[in-house]
């Protein structure tokens, strides 16, 4: 078993990576947490045992699910079976349920602790680390949520094996941008170790930035383009999909601004090639209408901000030139 340590003061905690790894649920429940409520989705084939008093509570499946009713579902549930801030959740599924069970137990009771037990590559390089929980509104993803660090994250590799073949490739394009931030050989390592190393690369973004004040950002590396091309919606993509387009775009984009050379374009369509994951901008809308969406991105604070690798690695860049935006966005269809 790989351990990472997410070195955040009091609230540091392990990441477990490694076939096997949810046998390990009841070393790592807070002390004297008498009841676990599990949370999970439908369909998720994973069964966990807290080695204490639990009850499942499964919400509804899909992205859709992961709404403020459903935190006040759970919350409702929680407070019918008496769960106290003593106790603990542990939450068993992919983003969707970490991101909404984890906000649930952040606002239950001013706060109960929750374990994550990631059981998709995605929520096991990103999602269930560094303790963003939330849920989206009609106006948008993600814009209701708290900072909620979980007691420990299990990442457990059996898990992967029965994920639909395009939920892994999904999970490869959120694994693929880590690959430039400064994770070396990561196609070539073993499922655990390129999991641990992505796990890793993160726990120190989070442990340098952990309210995303600047640093945090690079985080986003490939996600201002993916997330306006899933607003835009219609086009079937995958999240980590949307990501890979968002990175090679982004490449592009630092290429066009002076920022990296035409060899560093080309490791990044060869990382992202080597994942099979795509790289084209999806024909079909219009490319001023996919510029407004970025602009209107949550994350962009100031006009509009990206992440662009550079001398120095990738980090935050304001682009004010829309052309130059439309113009890279064109040559990738
Ligand atoms: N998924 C980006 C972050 O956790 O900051």
């Amino acid at each position: 078993m790989i351990e990472v340590d997410v070195a955040l003061g009091d609230r540091s905690y392990r990441v477990l990576v490694g076939a096997g790894a949810r046998h390990r649920l009841l070393e790592v429940l807070p002390v004297g947490a008498r009841r676990a409520a599990v949370v999970t989705q439908p369909g998720i084939d994973l069964s966990v045992d807290p080695g204490v008093e639990h009850r499942v509570f499964t919400m509804p499946g899909g992205e859709e699910a992961k709404h403020l009713g459903t935190v006040e579902d759970l919350c409702r549930d929680f407070a019918t079976w008496g769960l106290t801030r003593a106790d603990v959740v542990v939450a068993v599924g992919g983003g969707v349920v970490t991101d909404t069970a984890g906000f649930a137990a952040a606002v239950y009771h001013r706060g109960v602790p929750v374990v994550h037990v990631p059981t998709t590559l995605l929520g096991q390089v990103d999602a269930a680390i560094g303790g963003k929980t939330g849920v989206n509104l009609p106006e948008g993803k993600n814009l209701v949520g708290a900072f909620w660090q979980p007691e420990a994250v299990l990442c457990d590799i059996e898990a992967l094996a029965t994920l639909p073949p395009r939920e892994y490739r999904s999970g490869l394009g959120e694994m693929a941008k880590y690959a430039f931030l400064g994770v070396d050989h990561l196609p070539d390592l073993p499922l655990d170790e390129a999991v641990a190393a992505c796990v890793r690369c993160k726990a120190d973004v989070v442990a340098a930035d952990e309210r995303e004040g600047g640093g945090r950002a690079v985080l986003n590396y490939g996600h201002t383009l993916a997330h306006a091309l899933e607003t835009a919606g219609g086009y079937d993509l995958r999240h980590g999909e949307a990501v890979a387009i968002g990175l090679v775009y982004a490449a592009e984009l630092a290429h066009r601004l002076g920022r990296i050379d035409a060899d560093r374009v080309g490791e990044h369509r060869r990382v992202l090639a080597g994942y099979d994951l795509p790289m084209r901008v999806p024909g079909g809308l219009d490319g001023d209408q996919i510029v407004d969406l970025v602009a209107r991105d949550k994350k962009a604070v100031d006009g509009v901000t990206f992440v662009l690798d550079g001398p120095r690695g990738p980090e935050a860049v304001r682009v004010d030139d829309r052309a130059l935006l439309l113009g890279t966005l064109e040559a990738l269809r």
